[in-house]
This record gives C-alpha cells, structure tokens and sequence, in this order.
C-alpha cells in the first residue's frame, strides 16, 4: 500500500527527471554562504528533501505550456526556498519538534537560529526574484509572500478567539497553503508563455490542489499516523488550531455543547482527551465530511485542466492530485 503511493509520486515525476535535477542544482548552488552556521543548518535540513511537489508543479506547468528552461530551474528553486523557509519558521510557530521524520531545526539550533535561518533563505529567494527579471513573476510571488504570513497570522489570531468558521477556514488555508500552490503553477507558466488564459488556468489548478493539500493535512492530525507523517500529530488540536473535522462537528453541536468541547480541548494535556475529542470528531462523521470536500475541491481541480490537450504532463499533474488523495504523508 505505502509503496504503491510513493509510486503514483515518483510515477509522475518521470517525465521531468532531468527538469528535477536541474532545479536541484540551482536549489543547491543559490543557498550556499560564506557563514558557516548557515550552511551547516541548511545542509541538515536539504538533506531529508520532502516532497519536492511545489517545483515540480512548476517544472509540470512550464512544460503544460511550453520548453522549460532556465528561468523555470530557478524559479522552482526559488519557491522551494520559500517553502522551506515557511516550515522551518511554522515549527517555531507551533513548537514542533520534528519534520520529515527528524528533529526540527527548531530543536535542534532553538528559535533563534530558526529565525535567522528561515529568514536567510526567505532573502535568498527574494535574490532569485529579481533575477528572475520578470514583472509578472515578481508580482506573483511577492504578493504569495505576503499572503503566507497573513494566514499563519490569522491562524494564530482565530486559534485565540476560536470562532472560526468554515468561510474563515478556507481563506487561511487559502493565504497559508493554497497560495503558494497556486504561484507555483503559476509561475511556472510564466516562465515560458504569456498567455494569460493558460497561466490562470493552471494557477487555479494549483490553487485547489493546494485547498485540497492541506485538507488531507488537517486528516493526519487527527487519523494520522505518526511515523509515516514524520510530525507531529494532533497538534493542530491541542494548539486550538481548529481545522475542517473540527469545525464540522463545532456546527453540529448546540451552544452549551460547544463551550464544553472547548473547554474539553483547552484542557488537553493528557492523550485521553485527545482520543475522546477524535472519538467524538469521528463518530459525529467529522471525517466523512472533510473527505467528502476533500473530493469535491479535487474534482474541480481537475476540471482547471480541461482546456490543456492530454499530455505526459498533464498526465502526471492528475497524478499529483490522485497522491494527495492517497498520501500518507
Ligand atoms: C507541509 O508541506 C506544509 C503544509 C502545507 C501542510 P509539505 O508536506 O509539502 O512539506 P514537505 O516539503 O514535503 O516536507
Ligand atoms: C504549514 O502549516 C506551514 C504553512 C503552510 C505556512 P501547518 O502548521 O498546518 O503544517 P505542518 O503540519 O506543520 O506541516
Ligand atoms: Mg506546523
Ligand atoms: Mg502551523
């Protein structure tokens, strides 16, 4: 099972391996400094590599319209910087100790490291940028920069208050996840073609892609298992972090039952109250629900496509949404 999902990731990598190892290099090249701290800490965190999906949307979307070439490598270079930028920082953010299955930099050099790290190679990409000597590209990016803090912000700000709503829900993760997807695949396009129906067709692709993406993610804090998602796990709970199940079974419930719950999740410490808040979610079909939208943003996703001829790449652009379905981590 597990291997058969690696497979469907690795499967629709096939038709851009060597755009993969193009972009690996100049991920590599650009982060190196003269301090050596940076490179220590950077080499630790490229060596596990995670999924690599953000580059290869772009690397895929670039070949959806066109040659890739080397503003594309560097560009996917660029927004995988961004990327991990954002984890290392979100781990400070959520006190985690563990990503991609190792300790987290936060753990291992301790907040202000991470800090400083996260904002080198936040400052790298932003180098990258205007290298990248393109208008549109900078215009995506920058306002997906902004877009990423704004929903970690937000997050923290209704986690506070704990009066989300579903509305509330898909605009965070729409700022937080979904936009980075969205610029990924967007970008991507832009570097070979300016045709701006193409470009906003797959920037919607990605955008739901991405909605889609951290939906299965908010599944793992809950159904997950720990080892196979190499974090930490039921987090999003304890942290009054209310994700999709969550909010599904807050609006089930009436408004004295609602304060109990919070009450009950403000109280988590020990692992039982975990379990008794997951029993709870799962029984009142809090997991049915999130999948059911899970489906249904997939499936629009997959309509964005509708106006691209089949190709290899489109092919493996499907794949990518048939992993996030599947995945396990
Ligand atoms: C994790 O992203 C952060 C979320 C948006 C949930 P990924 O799961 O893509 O992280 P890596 O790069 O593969 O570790
Ligand atoms: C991931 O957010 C970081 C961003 C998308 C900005 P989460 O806190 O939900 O993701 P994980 O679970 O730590 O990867
Ligand atoms: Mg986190
Ligand atoms: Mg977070």
């Amino acid at each position: 099972m597990m291997k058969d999902i690696k497979a469907l990731l690795e499967k629709s990598a096939i038709p851009i391996k060597d755009d993969i190892q193009k972009f690996s290099k100049y991920f590599d090249e650009s982060l190196s400094s003269d301090v050596k701290l940076i490179n220590t800490v950077i080499k630790y965190i490229s060596r596990q590599k995670g999924k690599q999906l953000r580059p290869r949307l772009a690397l895929l979307s670039a070949r959806m319209c066109g040659e890739a070439n080397e503003l594309t490598y560097r560009a996917s270079a660029l927004i995988e910087m961004i990327h991990t930028a954002t984890l290392i920082h979100d781990d400070v953010v959520d006190s985690a100790d563990t990503r991609r299955g190792w300790p987290s930099v936060k753990r291992v050099w301790k907040n202000k490291i991470a800090i400083l790290v996260g904002d080198y190679m936040f400052s790298k990409a932003l180098t990258n940028m205007v290298h990248l000597k393109d208008f549109d590209a900078l215009k995506v990016l920058s306002e997906t920069a902004e877009r990423l803090s704004q929903g970690e912000i937000l997050q923290i700000e209704k986690a506070i208050k704990k009066d989300i709503t579903e509305d509330i829900y898909f605009k965070m993760v729409s700022d937080k996840t979904a936009s980075l997807f969205a610029a990924s695949c967007e970008v991507g396009a832009i570097t070979v073609t300016k045709d701006e129906k193409l470009r906003s067709a797959l920037r919607s692709f990605g955008e739901k892609l991405g909605i889609a993406f951290q939906i299965k993610d908010d599944l793992f804090d809950i159904i997950g298992n720990v080892t196979q998602v190499g974090k930490p796990l039921g987090f999003d709970v304890k942290k009054n972090m209310l994700t999709l199940p969550l909010i599904h079974l807050f609006s089930s419930l009436s408004s004295f039952e609602q304060r109990k719950l919070k009450r009950m999740i403000k109280k988590y410490a020990r692992k039982s109250d975990l379990d008794k808040i997951r029993e709870v979610i799962i029984s009142e079909g809090g997991i049915e629900y999130t999948e059911q939208k899970l489906n249904e943003i997939t499936e629009q996703a997959k309509t964005e496509l509708n106006i691209f001829p089949s190709s290899e790449y489109k092919s493996s652009l499907l794949e990518i949404l048939d992993f996030n379905i599947q995945r396990n981590h």
